[in-house]
């Protein structure tokens, strides 16, 4: 665990909403006067156990009533960026789910102005810096995906990119190609979550039809050899979160993940932990399962998170600095 945690990584899949430990919603929702469903933090883990993305997303989407103000969301930022310092995170890329929070009656601002103080007392402190990049939620309305993305661009929110999550099945990358065509014009970088459930064309959706630059999951690429090849020759990103792969489903267990086939059909894989609170465990923890389920040598784990400099979208003298 040391040995990984020494090692100078990025993380690249990581929902700030999917930082709110246990813990935390009882201390926000006493602060915020919430009433809860769970008598203990013991408790709501205790409903941790999922048995597919769906199951996943209703009670992350539940836990979010405790996040109501600025502050809220900069315990949240806070909180992780010091996690992820202490698992060897030098830069983070982070996903935040706007309408998650709009929809509730949380303003944009209030949101994105909190994550900031968060990240901003973190860097004083620790030196960690940090990326946001706004997800829009593929299972609801591409008008409300829209109007989102010109929010944040009407009140000059700091983002450095767009994603794309939630629901994958049934809720196709396709339908959001004016989306990211505006986004990008708006000098935004592109990625979506693809190949988590969904097969091989979803994958080719966000290529093709969103033209992402990285893709997150991504694992189901290993069910078409020649869309393996081509990603491996484009050296597109693959952002791959084992822990939630084995929690939600997703892979049998950690030794049927398709790790290794990725890695030996020469892709370019990154480790991370998307939503650590529930499934599991942080970046290093992510390290940790594979290198056990894998016997990874050293050299494997150090490629891994050089990969994880290079698929950033840092600068390269940043990059080369990190190295
Ligand atoms: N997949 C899709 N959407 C998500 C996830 C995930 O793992 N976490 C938060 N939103
Ligand atoms: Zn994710």
């Amino acid at each position: 665990m040391t040995r990984i945690a020494a090692l100078p990584k990025v993380e690249l899949h990581l929902h700030i909403e999917g930082t709110l430990e246990p813990e935390l919603v009882f201390e926000l929702a006493r602060e915020n006067g919430i009433d809860l469903p769970y008598r203990d933090a013991e408790e709501l883990r205790a409903r941790y156990a999922f048995d597919d993305l769906q199951s996943f997303l209703e009670i992350y989407y539940e836990n979010l009533v405790v996040l109501r103000g600025r502050r809220d969301f900069a315990r949240l930022a806070h909180a992780y960026a010091t996690r992820a310092h202490a698992a060897g995170v030098v830069h983070a890329e982070v996903f935040f789910d706007p309408q998650a929070h709009t929809v509730r009656g949380v303003t944009l601002t209030e949101v994105v102005d909190g994550l900031m103080d968060g990240f901003e007392r973190a860097h004083a402190e620790l030196g960690i810096t940090t990326g946001l990049i706004a997800c829009f939620l593929r299972d609801r309305p591409v008008a409300e995906a829209l109007s989102t993305l010109d929010e944040l661009l009407a009140v000059d929110a700091p983002i450095i990119g767009v994603g794309l999550d939630s629901a994958e099945v049934g809720n196709p990358a396709s339908r959001f190609t004016e989306v990211f065509d505006r986004a990008s014009r708006a000098g935004l970088r592109l990625v979506a979550h693809a190949g988590e459930e969904g097969g091989p064309d979803s994958i080719l959706q966000a290529l093709d039809d969103l033209a992402v630059e990285r893709v997150d999951h991504g694992i189901r690429s290993v069910d078409d050899p020649r869309l393996m090849s081509r990603l491996a020759d484009e050296r597109t990103p693959l952002t791959i979160c084992p822990l939630s792969n084995v929690h939600l489903n997703a892979v049998a267990d950690i030794a049927s993940h398709p790790l290794p086939e990725l890695i030996e059909a020469g892709l370019h894989v990154t480790i991370n932990s998307d939503d650590p609170a529930y499934f599991g465990g942080y970046v290093d923890q992510n390290y940790a399962a594979i290198v056990d389920a894998f016997d990874l040598d050293d050299q494997t784990v150090a490629r891994l998170a050089h990969n994880s400099v290079d698929a950033s979208f840092l600068d390269t003298s940043r990059q080369q600095e990190i190295h």
